[in-house]
């Protein structure tokens, strides 16, 4: 029998589908259940540092006429601040409880400042591993590329002084140096880069003249850009990698470990098509894995990566080629 086990971030999962941070990952039932359909592991929804300080800055407008002393508002910003904690730290205790898989905490950063004290928090719940959704929008034109990048430093570097479970870090693949941030990254001492988180994009309704949301989901289609990625960079980084972004079936998942992943990220197909996709994935990967007489993961992961394909310009090609496409 085929073994799909394979190893992410020093956890040994059962299988490499985890269940990537989202709001399905937000209750301990749906943690069963995910547990119970096969995921390897579980990344648990963000908490956001938006959603700290909005807690925080509501007790203020509630609280403002009712206490004159700073003190008093300082303890209710503070009672604020622990008390939603509070609720993702049982989150983790309980989904401890009942699954046996690794459960990954997950923060949403943009900078390295008070919420480093979480991260600490989210070990001491008994979190197995801690994911950093780092993303800065370079939208201030006063701030130049390096200052950005310098955040995703500070932010790794102050939160595994913090915390001795292995951390992670998710990303996205807006870097003009993409290879030598990831390389970078990957010496900071992280154990797994996620490649790569997907955003809320904003669309226009054009008959409302409103601003909407749309394609809250990914396409299959866009897996290929994580694709080609995680094969150029999963021969050269030193961390393990976990591809994400438009991963809806076996075959995808098959594609990401051969270019090299460890593991791969699901959300989408997890709202459209349930749970039970996970076990249908599981199902197709070993279905394969027996077709082309693979033990385990081991025998292909990485196998057509960049340095084993006997062409890697196919990888590195970008601009429409008859010879690659097939089109002029
Ligand atoms: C509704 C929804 C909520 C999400 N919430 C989070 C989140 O809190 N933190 C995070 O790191 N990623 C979040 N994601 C991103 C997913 O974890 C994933 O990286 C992205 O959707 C790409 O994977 P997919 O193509 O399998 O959906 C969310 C995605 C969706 C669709």
């Amino acid at each position: 029998m085929a073994d799909l086990s394979t190893s992410y971030m020093g956890f040994k999962l059962r299988n490499p589908i985890i269940a990537g941070s989202s709001g399905l990952t937000n209750s301990v039932e749906n943690i069963q259940k995910l547990f119970s359909h096969g995921a390897g592991a579980i990344v648990l929804k963000s908490l956001f540092e938006e959603q700290i300080n909005y807690a925080i800055n509501k007790s203020y407008d509630q609280n403002e006429n009712n206490y004159s002393y700073p003190e008093a508002l300082d303890y209710i910003s503070q009672y604020t601040r622990e008390n939603d904690l509070e609720k993702y730290l049982n989150l983790i205790r309980e989904s401890k409880n009942r699954v046996d898989i690794p459960i990954i905490g997950s923060i949403n950063c943009v900078s390295s400042s008070e919420w480093v004290t979480f991260a600490k928090s989210i070990q001491d719940a008994g979190a197995d591993g801690l994911e950093l959704n780092i993303f800065v929008l370079p939208s201030d034109p006063r701030r130049k590329a390096e200052q950005l990048e310098q955040i995703y430093f500070d932010v790794i570097q102050s939160v595994l002084k913090q915390v001795k479970i292995p951390v992670a870090a998710k990303i996205s693949s807006y870097f003009s140096g993409m290879t030598n941030m990831a390389l970078q990254l990957s010496w900071t001492g992280i154990s797994g880069l996620v490649l790569f988180n997907r955003f809320y994009s904003p669309d226009i309704d054009i008959d409302k003249f409103e601003v909407t949301a749309n394609h809250i989901f990914s396409s299959p289609a866009e897996m290929s850009h994580t694709l080609r990625w995680v094969a150029m960079l999963s021969d050269r980084i030193h961390c393990d990698i976990a591809a994400s972004t438009g991963i809806h079936d076996g075959v995808s998942v098959i594609k990401q470990l051969l270019a090299g992943a460890k593991a791969v990220q699901v959300a989408s197909v997890l709202y459209e098509k349930g749970f039970g996709q996970i076990d249908i994935i599981r199902n197709d990967i070993e279905q394969w894995m027996n077709k082309h007489r693979f033990e385990s993961t081991s025998d292909f992961v990485g196998k057509m990566s960049i340095k084993e394909v006997k062409n890697p310009a196919a990888f590195e090609r970008v601009q429409f080629m008859k010879h690659f496409s097939g089109i002029e």
